[in-house]
C-alpha cells in the first residue's frame, strides 16, 4: 500500500508565516498526525505533494519513507494527485490523505482498505446534518455511488443531500493513473477535481465501496485557527477520556494539556492546568498539582508536584515533595524523599535521598549528599562568567541561610555552614565554617537629622 497526502493548500486563512501543515497540534505539526496514521497501516511509501513552504515541510519532516512531489501551480486535487503518480508503483493501492486533516485514524482506515480489496475504490464519506461547502455523493436508485458533485456546481436538489465527500479514498494505482488522466477542468472553479475519478471508475465498471470513519472528528479540516483549536480540544479530550479509562484521575478533563506521550501508574491524580510535554511518566499514585507543566520527566512514585512548578529533564525518585513553584532544568536527578519547596531553581544536579531545598535556593552542577539541609536563599556560584564548575556537598551537611558556594567547592560531610557564609575554600567535614563580618552595636549612637529645618 502506498500512500499520497495532499499538502499543497497554502492555508492563507490562517495568517501565519508557517505553512499550515506545520502548524502544531498537541505540540506536533497536522502533517506528523497524518504521517503517523499512515505508518501505523504499514503504508510502503508515502508521497507528500506539497506547494507554498515545500522545503520548510520538508526540511522539518523528512525521512527515508517519504518522497516530495511539488506542485505547482495548484490546479485542483486531481492534479494534486496527479504529481504523486510518477512516484507509486503500478500494482499497488493508493491511499490519498489530506496533510490538513490530523486526526484521521488508523482504525477508520484499516476498514477502507478493508473495503477497496484489491480492486475497487473506496471512499470514506459521512452523514452532516449541514453539508455546506462538502461534495455530495450522489447514488443511482439501487443506492450505489454514481458520481460525486462539488457544491458549487451542485443543483438544489443535489445540494439536498447530506452523504458528503471527505476526500480520503483508495484505489487501485494503474487505474488512478489512467482516470486522473481523463479528467478535465470544466467545471465552475475551473479545477481538476479528483472527484471527477468516481464517475470515470462506474464508467469502467469498477465497484464503489463507501465506509463511514468511527468518529466524525476523523475527518475535520484545519482551515482557520479556531478550526484548530477546536480540533485541538477535540484531540486533548481523546487523550484525557484513555487516561481516565485506564484510572488516572483529572480533575478536569477540560483543562489538561498532553504535547507528546504520558505515561501514567495506578492512582495518578492531574490537577487542573496542567501541560505535559515530550515524554513523561509519572508512577503509581503521583499528585501533580494546578498549573504545572512537566517536560520530559519521570517521576518516582509516591512523589508530589505542588502547584505551579515547572519540570524539565528531570527524574525524581520515590516520594519526593515538589514545589509549589519549584524549577528544575535538565540533568537534574532526585532520589527518593528530596524535598524541593518554592522558588528552588535546579539545574544539572543530583541530589540524594531525604535532603531538603525548602526556600528561594539556586543549585547548579552540584553533587548533594543525603539528608542535607539547604536553607533559603542559598547559592551554587557555579559561572565565573566564562566556564561552570561544581559544587559538592557530603552527607549531612547543614547550610545556613544566604550561603553562596563559590565553585569549585566541597563541603565536607557533617560539615555547619553558618548563615551568610561566602564559601570560597573547602570546608572542612564536621565542622562550623562561616565567614561573616562581626556584628556590633554602638551605644549612644543617634540618628542624623535633616539639615536647615
Ligand atoms: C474537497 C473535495 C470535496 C470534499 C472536501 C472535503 C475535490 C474536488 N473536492 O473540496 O468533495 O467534500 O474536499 O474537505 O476534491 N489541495 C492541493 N492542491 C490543490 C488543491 C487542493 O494540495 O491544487 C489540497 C489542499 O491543501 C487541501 C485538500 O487538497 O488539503 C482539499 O482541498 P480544498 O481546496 O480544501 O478542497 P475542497 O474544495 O474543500
Ligand atoms: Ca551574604
Amino acid at each position: 500500500m502506498e500512500v499520497v497526502i495532499l499538502a499543497a493548500g497554502q492555508g492563507k486563512r490562517m495568517h501565519s508565516a508557517l505553512p499550515k501543515v506545520l502548524q502544531p497540534l498537541a505540540g506536533r505539526p497536522l502533517l506528523a498526525h497524518v504521517l503517523a496514521s499512515a505508518r501505523m497501516l504499514g503504508a510502503r511509501r508515502i508521497c507528500v505533494v506539497h506547494g507554498h513552504g515545500g522545503e520548510t515541510v520538508r526540511a522539518r519532516l523528512d525521512a527515508p519513507d517519504l518522497v516530495w512531489a511539488e506542485q505547482s501551480p495548484q490546479l485542483g486535487t486531481g492534479h494534486a494527485v496527479q504529481q504523486a503518480v510518477p512516484y507509486l508503483s503500478a500494482g499497488s493501492r493508493v491511499l490519498v490523505l489530506y496533510g490538513d486533516v490530523p486526526l484521521i485514524g488508523a482504525h477508520t482506515l484499516a476498514r477502507l482498505m478493508d473495503a477497496a480489496g484489491q480492486d475497487k475504490l473506496a471512499l470514506l464519506t459521512v452523514e452532516l446534518d449541514d453539508p455546506e461547502g462538502y461534495g455530495r455523493i450522489l447514488r443511482d436508485g439501487a443506492g450505489r455511488v454514481a458520481r460525486i458533485v462539488e457544491e458549487k456546481d451542485a443543483t438544489s436538489d443535489e445540494r439536498r443531500v447530506r452523504e458528503v465527500n471527505t476526500g480520503i479514498l483508495v484505489a487501485p494505482a494503474g487505474r488512478l493513473r489512467d482516470w486522473l488522466g481523463r479528467i478535465g477542468n470544466d467545471n465552475v472553479q475551473g479545477e481538476y477535481y479528483l472527484t471527477d475519478i468516481i464517475g470515470l471508475a462506474v464508467g469502467d465498471g469498477v465497484e464503489i465501496a463507501t465506509v463511514a470513519p468511527d468518529d466524525a472528528s476523523e475527518t475535520l479540516g484545519v482551515n482557520s485557527k479556531a478550526q484548530l483549536a477546536a480540533l485541538e480540544r477535540m484531540f486533548q479530550a481523546s487523550i484525557a477520556r484513555g487516561l481516565m479509562d485506564a484510572g488516572v484521575t483529572l480533575i478536569d478533563p477540560a483543562r489538561f494539556d498532553v504535547r507528546g506521550e504520558l505515561l501514567c501508574g495506578r492512582d495518578v491524580e492531574i490537577d487542573v492546568n496542567c501541560v505535559f510535554e515530550g515524554r513523561v511518566e509519572l508512577g503509581d499514585g503521583v499528585v501533580v498539582g494546578a498549573n504545572c507543566v512537566l517536560r520530559d520527566v519521570r517521576i518516582g512514585s509516591g512523589t508530589r508536584v505542588a502547584p505551579f512548578s515547572h519540570l524539565d529533564g528531570t527524574v525524581t525518585g520515590q516520594d519526593c515533595v515538589l514545589g509549589p513553584f519549584a524549577r528544575t532544568r535538565p540533568g537534574t536527578v532526585l532520589a527518593d524523599g528530596v524535598h524541593i519547596g518554592n522558588f528552588v531553581e535546579i539545574k544539572n544536579s543530583h541530589i540524594a535521598e531525604d535532603s531538603k531545598a525548602n526556600h528561594l535556593s539556586y543549585i547548579g552542577d552540584a553533587d548533594v549528599g543525603t539528608r542535607v539541609n539547604i536553607g533559603a536563599g542559598t547559592i551554587t556560584c557555579n559561572y565565573d562568567g566564562a566556564n561552570k564548575y561544581r559544587t559538592e556537598i557530603g552527607d549531612d551537611v547543614f547550610i545556613g541561610s544566604d550561603t553562596q558556594l563559590v565553585a569549585p567547592v566541597r563541603v565536607g560531610r557533617g560539615a555547619t555552614l553558618g548563615a551568610g557564609t561566602t564559601l570560597t575554600r573547602d570546608a572542612p567535614p564536621d565542622q562550623l565554617t562561616v565567614s561573616r563580618a562581626r556584628q556590633q552595636s554602638y551605644a549612644g549612637w543617634t540618628r542624623p537629622t535633616k539639615k536647615g529645618g
